[in-house]
């Protein structure tokens, strides 16, 4: 029995070392260790031993098992480090190939106008604030001093949730709710969207962008709301830039006005971009009515104030030269990445 033993050492020795696949590893295994293996077959005919030669020949049994199962191991990790080697070998990679680029995203034109105009107002000393979209009647007309009948309160021109709640149709509401919160003095830009319901085309959207803005203090003039909006038109779109007023009418203020500027295509030539005119609107103003004062709990007989409203997106398209508003809501990335 011993012999058979050595015999089984010996020649699973030499058939590990031609191995050549995990596989056939694992059916050497089995045909040496295995249930029905040869080694198994041999202890289990140790029962007809003697008593003397039994504990012999078991001890020798299991050495003969672990320097196999040892065997088994190292040529397992051998096999592995061949397979990495030769994996290695084929997948090469180029580490100093260039990677795949990614597009890097710029804002959208309607954002960089926006912040444009903003650092143009903070260079004068007012605060960014925004307001809710969804507004109460009270502050979007009543407050402002639209009276009951006010056609802009139509339900052909405002959206409405209920009666008294509404989709803001101006920002202007955001005059009524900084003077509730803050005492003069009070500067204030308030950019944001508004919504009428208007039919989409070149000129229109139902939700466009617009910027409020407010001073309250004492002392304050028509003179203080010309010379800020003259700043702002230099600032925006060159410091050759003229501005002029024209009377106008807006219940919350009194009196009103519209702001025109020089066309910035054509220098107040007259041009395709300015309808030949030399000249475009692009807000309006006015000293803030005392009645919003009023319904604000300022005394106008101590504080005055000017306003004005701007739409952001015409300004978007004239200073871009962009014929058609659509294309400023359409995410078309053909179009925005051009700015
Ligand atoms: N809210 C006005 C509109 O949407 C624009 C406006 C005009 C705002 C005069 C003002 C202002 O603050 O003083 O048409």
């Amino acid at each position: 029995m011993k012999e058979t033993l050595e015999k089984i050492k010996l020649q699973s020795v030499k058939e590990l070392e031609s191995v050549q696949s995990q596989k056939e590893l694992e059916e050497l295994r089995i045909k040496y260790l295995g249930k029905k293996g040869e080694l198994t077959q041999v202890l289990r005919g140790m029962g007809g031993l003697s008593p003397e030669e039994r504990p012999v020949i078991g001890q020798l049994a299991n050495e003969i098992r672990d320097y196999i199962n040892e065997k088994i191991e190292e040529t397992a990790y051998c096999l592995k480090r061949k397979d990495l080697e030769i994996r290695l070998g084929k997948e090469f990679i180029d580490v100093t190939m260039p990677s795949k680029r990614k597009a890097l995203g710029n804002k959208h034109p309607l954002t960089k106008v926006q912040d444009e105009i903003n650092q143009i107002f903070i260079g004068m000393g007012f605060t960014i604030v925004e307001g809710p979209e969804i507004e109460k009647a009270y502050y979007n007309f009543d407050a402002l001093n639209h009276s009951k009948y006010h056609p802009a309160r139509d339900m052909q021109d405002t959206f409405y949730f209920t009666e008294e709640i509404l989709l803001r149709t101006q920002t202007s509401p955001m005059q009524v709710r900084t003077m509730e919160l803050q005492k003069p003095p009070i500067r204030v830009l308030v950019p944001g969207k508004v919504y009428r319901r208007d039919e989409i085309d070149a000129t229109h959207s139902p939700m466009f962008h617009q910027n409020e803005g407010l001073v309250v203090d004492k002392g304050i003039t028509m003179a203080n709301l010309k010379g800020t909006l003259d700043v702002f038109a230099k600032k925006l779109y060159g410091e050759d830039t003229k501005t002029r007023f024209r009377p106008h009418h807006f219940p919350f203020t009194e009196p009103s006005a519209e702001m025109d500027c020089t066309c910035s295509a054509c220098k107040g030539a007259g041009c395709r971009v300015c309808k030949y005119e030399g000249w475009i609107e692009i807000l309006g103003a006015g000293m803030v009515h005392p009645n919003v004062l009023r319904n604000c709990g300022i005394d106008p007989e101590i504080y005055s104030g000017f306003a004005f409203g701007m739409g952001l997106d015409r300004i978007a398209l004239l200073k871009y030269d962009v014929e058609d508003l659509r294309l400023f809501f359409e995410n078309d990335k053909r179009f925005l990445s051009q700015f």
